[in-house]
């Protein structure tokens, strides 16, 4: 035998010589929700994840600067919702308000990113607004999400992470902002968003008013052809960024948008299946840090350049002191 891959694996110093892919703190995106009034408030299904209040909010943001993550998703609780989401395009609308905040406190160390999304703002949970049918109305929902946008921007978003998975989001967004100027805002195609029970426990963590499902406007998981076209469309739009969702279950997707992208492809590893891990390991059947680091580490692989994790402060502390 000539030849012999377990050469390559015979100490740590080689193996870690000969490592392919690896993590660093600043491809770590940590998604937050913060809540209109009131205290914090545990994720009964996202054990250590928080909807804080605007005062835990400054303290996590600070934490996570200074752990080296490369950017911050922010999520807003409202206290009241309707039928359009008004809050979501109210300049003082708490995912607003919080974005302000997060670009006066950590705007210089990190990446201010914001959901561009109705659905934890309307009173139907749905990502849009409906028709007198009841359906999700799709060029109506535009003219919310342009709107939507303007605000997060002038609240000095740097990144809007468009969720909604409205047919022509991209581009209507980016000309509703460069119409105002806003031409350095960045957008954040979320392309290829499968419709997933691994949204489970963030329906929790925002306080989800939805009763059906987002099985008309979110990609049907046996579609494998259809996320790189999403992917396609949304880059032909004019996204920065473009990103797969759920992350793990979805690592095929990824690995063909990667192979074909010109922008940046980042994934999205999810409520349910950060809420798997820690409802393993808590029982002690799993290695709680190993199985964080390589499921992360497995996303990477698959050809996303940047991971939003719920884990991403964790970790990130963890390489900084492996280092
Ligand atoms: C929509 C949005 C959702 C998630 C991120 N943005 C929920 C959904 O589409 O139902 C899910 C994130 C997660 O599960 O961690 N605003």
């Amino acid at each position: 035998m000539r030849t012999r891959p377990r050469r390559l694996r015979q100490s740590p110093a080689m193996r870690r010589l000969v490592r392919q892919t690896r993590l660093h703190p600043s491809e770590l995106v940590l998604p937050m929700f913060v809540r209109e009034g009131g205290d914090p408030r545990p994720i009964d299904s996202m054990p250590g994840v928080a909807q804080h209040s605007m005062d835990s909010f400054r303290g996590a943001l600070v934490e996570a600067a200074g752990a080296g993550v490369g950017g911050v998703m922010l999520f807003g609780v409202p206290a009241q919702r309707d039928a359009v989401g008004s809050g979501a395009t109210d300049p003082a609308g708490i995912l607003n308000a919080a974005t302000e905040v997060a670009v006066a406190e950590v705007g210089d160390a990190l990446v201010v990113q914001t959901d561009l999304c109705l659905d934890e703002f309307t009173n139907h949970g749905h990502c849009g607004v409906l028709d007198d049918r009841g359906r999700v109305d799709n060029d109506a929902t535009l003219a919310r999400y342009a709107e939507m946008a303007l605000a997060q921007a002038r609240a000095g978003s740097a990144l809007l992470g468009l969720s909604g998975m409205m047919d022509g989001q991209v581009a209507h967004v980016r000309d509703a902002l460069d119409g105002e100027g806003f031409t350095d805002v960045a957008l954040l195609g979320y392309a290829a968003k499968y419709a997933s029970a691994y949204y489970g426990p963030f329906r929790d963590a925002v306080d989800s008013q939805l009763t059906g499902d987002r099985r008309t406007y979110q990609l049907d998981a046996g579609n494998r052809r259809e996320g790189l076209r999403e992917a396609e469309l949304d880059i032909a739009e004019g996204a920065d960024v473009v990103m797969v969702k759920p992350a793990s279950s979805y690592l095929d997707v990824l690995a063909d948008v990667a192979a074909v992208s010109e922008v940046p492809v980042w994934a999205y590893q999810v409520s349910g299946e950060y809420a798997m891990v820690e409802a393993a390991a808590a029982q002690g059947w799993l290695d709680r840090d190993a199985v964080i680091a390589e499921s992360v580490l497995a996303i990477r692989r698959a050809g996303a350049e940047a991971v939003l994790t719920y884990w991403a402060m964790e970790l990130a502390q963890r390489l900084r002191n492996e280092e």
